[in-house]
Order: structure tokens, then sequence, then C-alpha cells
């Protein structure tokens, strides 16, 4: 086994076929499993909140009669056969979700009306008053760890270089070959797996420069205490709180979509190999197939 390079983000060199790399440098790799615990707790927490009032409305206001500015629903309905359906709406789409929304089991067994089920929450009870003080905690320990990363990243080019699309990438026949590539599960190796390849760089740059800190940006619309400290500004950004709560649980529902994405592309493209360079650093890039062309 070759001795380590560089972490990715340094000056490139050519890498020889089956080469072990430094990939991931230790404040990368710790941020990102700090995030990951702090995502998921916030996921589950966020789903308990939102199950005190399982509604969204779009404006400055939402309650249980505002008909017209509420677009996102769970509920349940009686049927004519005396059992409940569980029904979720968005917007004029009514979909029957019996068994999971609006209408599931809880721990000893009973169904019972509730918008997302005990199993997606935390606590998996329910339980508003620890779901909010759980949810708080972990917010302030992803921001800061947040931070720590953008700081990080900055300050060694890890964001400029390896994570921020190259320009060139850009081109319409780059990122039509990639997303081929993709459809077909191929996934390049050799010395051209020693980067980002565009769709990753796409997607980890719009999650960590405008997915998470408007998920941060529209939470905080919702905190009374910034509110009053920055005079209303954050919430009339979004059009008014409840936007902001329904923006917010958007942003979640799109964080959800990446995560899936994210960790099917490290299964197909090699998990061991893959999860080895988010926990120790070192990468191996592989053989490049002949005739496999760069970036
Ligand atoms: C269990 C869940 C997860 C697993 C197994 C996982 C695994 C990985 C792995 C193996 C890489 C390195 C990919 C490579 O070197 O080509 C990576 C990078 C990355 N992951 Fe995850 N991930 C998970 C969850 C998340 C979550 C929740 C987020 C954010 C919402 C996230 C955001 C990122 C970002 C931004 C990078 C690039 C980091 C950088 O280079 O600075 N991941 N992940």
């Amino acid at each position: 086994m070759a001795s380590l390079a560089e972490p990715i983000g340094l000056p490139a060199a050519p890498v020889p076929p089956g080469r072990v790399y430094y990939r991931h440098r230790i404040v990368t790799r710790v941020c990102h499993w700090i995030n990951v615990l702090c995502i998921g707790f916030l996921i589950a927490s966020g789903l308990n909140i939102f199950n005190a009032h399982p509604a969204l409305y779009w404006g400055k206001y939402g309650a249980d009669n505002d008909d017209a500015r509420r677009w996102f629903e769970i509920g349940a309905m009686d049927l004519p056969d005396g059992t409940a359906a569980g029904i979720t709406r968005v917007g004029d789409v009514h979909l029957t979700t019996t068994g999971v929304l609006g209408i599931n089991r809880a721990a000893n067994g009973q169904l019972q009306q509730q918008g997302f089920p005990d199993w997606l929450t935390f606590p998996t009870n329910r339980d508003l008053a620890t779901a909010r003080r759980w949810h708080f905690f972990f917010a302030w320990l992803f921001i800061l760890n947040g931070l720590a990363y953008l700081v990080y990243g900055f300050a060694t080019r890890h964001l400029q270089d390896d994570v921020w699309p190259r320009l060139r990438q850009l081109s319409p026949a780059n990122i039509a070959h990639d997303i081929v590539r993709h459809a077909k599960l191929q996934f390049p190796r050799g010395d051209e797996d020693r980067h980002y390849h565009i769709l990753q760089r796409l997607a980890y740059a719009g999650t960590v420069f405008v997915l998470l800190p408007l998920m941060v940006a529209t939470g905080l619309s919702m905190s009374p205490g910034f509110d009053a400290a920055l005079g209303g500004l954050l919430p009339g950004l979004f059009g008014g709180r409840a936007s902001a709560r329904s923006l917010h649980f958007i942003t979640m529902d799109l964080t959800v979509a990446f995560i899936v994405i994210h960790v099917a592309m490290v299964i197909l493209a090699g998990p061991i190999n893959q999860l080895r360079s988010m926990i120790t650093g070192r990468y191996d890039v592989g053989v490049a197939k002949p005739g496999e062309r760069s970036e």
C-alpha cells in the first residue's frame, strides 16, 4: 500500500492506480458525524413538535380556523364502516395515509390519531416540552458545528477548491455525462475519483450553502427572542412566521431527500471505502476503466 498523500483540497497530483490517499481531514470528519447526529435528533424532535399542531400555513398567522391559509395538514376522518382513515392533504390533493400519517399505532399497539407516528419522533411519546428542549439543544450544537466546518473549510480552501463547483465542470455536456453515468450506476475510479464530480459538488454545495442555512434562518424566524432582538426582520424576510414555519418544514423534507440519495450513493459507490474515508480519512481511488474520461 502506498503512503498517504495530501488531503483532498491540496494541489492535485496524478494518483497511481490502487493508491490510498488521505481524502478527509479530521475536522471535516468530526464535523460531518456531529452533523449527522444533530440532523437525526433535529428531524425526530421536530416531527414531535409538529405533531402538536399538524398543519402548515402561508402568511403571518395560522390557526385551526384559517382554512384559506392552510396548505398542508395531517388529520383523520371517520369512514362509513365506523373505522377512521388517516388523511394527508397537500393543497387540493388528499392522500389516504392510514397506518403511517394521521392514524397510526402507539407503542402499546393501540391505534391513535396523530400526525407522524411515535417511531419517527423523539421522544417517542407525545411530549411537546421535552421535544422542544432537545430540538433547541441540537439546533445550537448544529449551528456551532456548522460554523466550525465553514470557518475551517474556508481557511483550508477545502470548500472553495473541493466542494464549490468548478466552472469548467458546469458545462451542460459534463452535467449530462455525469447524470447518464449515475443512471447506469457507474462511478469514476482512478485519478478522476480523487475529486468530487459535478453532481456531488452541486449536492454538497447546495446543502452546505443554501439548504442548511435556510433551515437555520427559518428556524430562528420562529424564535420570539430573535424576533424581539432583530425587530421582526427574519419572519418578515420569509413573509411571516407561519410562512417561515412552512419553509422550515420544506427544508427538512429536502434535507431528508438529500440524505436518502446521499446514503444510497455511498452504498452504491462502495460503502466500506466511502465510510472508511469519512472515519479514518483514507480513501482508495481504485483503478480507472480504460477509456474513462476525466471531469
Ligand atoms: C448516516 C448518514 C450519512 C452517511 C453514511 C454519510 C456518508 C458520507 C461519506 C462517506 C462522505 C464522503 C464522500 C466522499 O468522500 O466521496 C460524505 C460526505 C458528505 N456528507 Fe455525508 N453521510 C451521512 C449523512 C449526511 C448528512 C445528514 C449530511 C447533511 C445534511 C451530509 C452531508 C455531507 C457533506 C456536505 C459531505 C461532503 C463533506 C466535505 O467534503 O466537506 N451527510 N458523507
